[in-house]
């Protein structure tokens, strides 16, 4: 009788592609997250359960950021301040160019055996994001990296949805004003692909909007991150009769667990409004291979890992993939390609 092979020996092919680049695995880092100084991004590049690798976001000189405490976790969330502290644009076009070599380093799977298809080795996709504190300085920024060249930078990641600098609002939820700085960045990006950085919408309306304003630049605009912390959050130390956070009153982004069904809502309901071309990725609420599953239901292309990947390092991403591994192979996915956007609506009789 045939071997019938061991159930850890069922290869499951996760690759994927967010703006055209390859990914071995649907997982990485959320910006923000591990991806401050360049020993954190080479551990990134380093880890074969990170699919990409996505830069903090930076502004065109360094900033030390808001006070501390600016950041405070319990078990599966966080809230966070930081007010963008980041070495500055070019220590980050530094660090994606001088980590080339280490992104091609073909993954050792030793630590964490999964049977997972691998292509050829490739250099490890490289998203810098940028978040000016003006609008002018998102475009220069874009500028500068178009102008300068971009060795090992793969896409920018345009961020309009920081929470945290005191008296700048989140530019995602001003149409208007997204359409203008998207216009102006459009202006300036002619070959590297372009991604957005999303807060959450709660109302279908705000959906129609910014799908609308994102899909007329969608010739330049290759993937959009749903999503960013929920903004302005006050989680309170009962102890201490006063907010974790310093900054801000204690009023921080919130993220984790907790917030996955407002993730997943929008992915769904941009992967429903936006042009086929335009990527989905994933932010919000994972902390196991099932929520990675769901995001990937939801229609989204690859997901990015916050609060998780905070609190338990590059190698638990290891630990979302396993969990994923068995759950497509349960469901009989053998391929990413067959989950992504597989959600049904419940059947049966309407109220
Ligand atoms: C910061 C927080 C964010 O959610 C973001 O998108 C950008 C920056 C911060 O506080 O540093």
């Amino acid at each position: 009788m045939e071997n019938p092979g061991r159930f850890s020996d069922v290869v499951v092919d996760m690759r994927t592609t967010v703006a055209g680049c390859e990914l071995d695995v649907p997982v990485w880092n959320a910006s923000g997250v591990w991806c401050t100084s360049a020993a954190e991004l080479r551990e990134l590049a380093l880890c074969p359960w990170a699919g990409a690798i996505t830069s903090k976001s930076c502004t065109m000189k360094p900033r030390t950021g808001n006070p501390e405490p600016r950041y405070y976790a319990e078990a599966d969330w966080s809230v966070n301040a930081m007010g963008l502290p980041n070495r500055g644009l070019s220590y980050y076009m530094a660090a994606a160019s001088r980590l080339q070599d280490v992104r091609s380093v073909p993954a050792d799977d030793r630590s964490h055996p999964i049977a997972v298809a691998r292509g050829p080795p490739r250099p490890k996709p490289f998203f810098l994001s940028v978040c000016g504190l003006t609008h002018d300085e998102s475009v220069a920024m874009v500028h500068d990296v178009n102008e300068l060249g971009f060795a090992g930078v793969d896409g920018i990641e345009l961020n309009l949805s920081c929470p945290n600098v005191p008296g700048k609002p989140q530019t995602a939820y001003d149409f208007e004003a997204t359409d203008e700085v998207l216009r102006r960045v459009a202006e300036c990006t002619d070959t590297i692909p372009l991604g957005v950085k999303l807060p959450p919408y709660l109302d279908l309306a705000h959906h129609d909007r910014i799908a609308e304003v994102l899909g007329a630049y969608k010739s330049v605009i290759r993937w959009v991150t749903a999503i960013n912390s929920v903004g302005n959050c006050l989680a309170l130390d009962v102890g201490d009769l006063c907010p974790f956070l310093r900054p801000k009153h204690g009023l921080g982004g919130f993220g984790g667990g907790p917030i996955k069904p407002i993730a997943l809502a929008n992915v769904w309901n941009l992967r429903q409004r936006l042009p086929s071309s335009i990527d989905v990725i994933g932010c919000g609420g994972v902390t196991c291979g099932r929520d990675v599953f769901e995001h990937l239901l939801a229609g989204a292309t690859a997901v990015q890992v916050g609060t998780y990947l905070m609190e338990n390092g590059p190698a638990s991403l290891g630990n979302l993939l396993r969990e994923l591994r068995v759950i497509m192979l349960m469901h009989g996915f053998e391929r990413l390609a067959d989950c992504r956007g597989q959600l049904t609506e419940r059947s049966g009789q309407q109220q």
